[in-house]
């Protein structure tokens, strides 16, 4: 009989390549969106069906998570993440599902570690306790944030900011975390291992934004900034403020460059290699 898979967050960044790459496979897979107007473009994908939740709601849980097998565990990056990812394990454990796929971050296995590693790490200890067999997969950031936050003033004002300086960052494209997330879910061997995945080069972002200037034919510049004043910037977007505090921790460690390591864990799981920032530019460079 075919797997259920259910997918969490299948509308965001990971969640909708997750399922794209899913819908290549012998598998069910249950899209949980937050809003079906957003799902829509899912509903369209062979295997696909979605599914609608809303975390804070017990009753949307109980829908999405009967006769599933496989949780592939994504959350948002909120206050709230951690409560919200214990009631997705409660469900996750009161329906006896057989293998939880868990979207944590690199940096969630570090002692004492920064902010945001420790609410990771805390979502992994929840899930080890639960008894329900797990995969952890701690992705570098993702190349993807620059489509996602910068893209916007590379476009208008050919500049990207942050408060980074020249440290090597080691950013992964989410479509091998995907791939990886799709290996892992539907092939055996997985259970109880945790995968630390990167990209396969630690570059600044003064190199990213050469590169991007190169792909997309206009001049892209990286504006470094002081900590206070992408504190203000962000705050003046009312990101909250716990938020904004874990934030500037990481990119004070990209600025340190203890963000330059890489490791060949995605060729090793998906026999293929991860893509580089100059294939992203190249794939994306309409974006920017
Ligand atoms: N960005 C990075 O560089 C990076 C690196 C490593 C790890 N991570 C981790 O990756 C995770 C985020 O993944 P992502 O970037 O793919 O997420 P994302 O693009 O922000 O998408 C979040 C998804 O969750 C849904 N959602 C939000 N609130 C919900 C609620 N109350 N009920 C149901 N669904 C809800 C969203 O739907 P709507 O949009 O419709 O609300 C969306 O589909 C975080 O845990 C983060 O720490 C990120």
């Amino acid at each position: 009989m075919q797997e259920t898979i259910l997918v969490t967050g299948a509308t965001g960044t990971v969640g909708r390549e997750i399922i794209k790459q899913l819908a290549m496979q012998d598998v069910k897979v249950r899209a949980g969106v937050h809003s079906v107007i957003k799902g829509e473009n899912l509903k369209r994908l062979p295997g696909v069906d979605i599914v609608e939740i809303e975390f804070d709601k017990p009753e949307s849980l109980h829908a999405a998570f009967t006769h599933i097998d496989c949780l592939m565990l994504v959350t948002p990056f909120t206050e709230d993440q951690v409560e919200m990812a214990k009631n997705l394990i409660d469900e996750a454990k009161k329906k006896e599902v057989k293998h939880l796929v868990r979207l944590s971050a690199l940096g969630a296995g570090a002692e004492p570690g920064i902010l945001l590693g420790r609410w990771h790490r805390e979502i992994e200890t929840y899930i080890e306790e639960s008894g329900i067999p797990y995969t952890f997969l701690r992705p570098a950031g993702f190349m993807q944030n620059l489509e996602n936050y910068h893209a916007a003033t590379i476009k208008h004002e050919g500049k990207f900011y942050l408060p980074a300086g020249e440290g090597k960052v080691n950013y992964i494209d989410t479509r091998d975390i995907a791939a990886v997330a799709v290996e892992v879910l539907t092939s055996e061997g997985h259970k109880g291992k945790i995968y630390e995945l990167t990209g396969p080069q630690a570059l600044s972002h003064s190199e990213m934004a050469a590169i991007l200037s190169e792909k997309t034919g206009h001049a892209v510049t990286f504006v470094d900034v002081p900590a206070d004043a992408a504190r203000e910037a962000m705050l003046a977007q009312h990101i909250p403020e716990r938020l904004v505090d874990a934030m500037l921790e990481l990119y004070e460690v990209y600025r340190s460059g203890h963000s330059s390591e890489v490791n060949d864990m995605v060729e090793t799981i998906t026999g293929r290699p991860p893509h580089t920032f100059r294939q992203f530019a190249s794939d994306y460079k309409e974006c920017f």
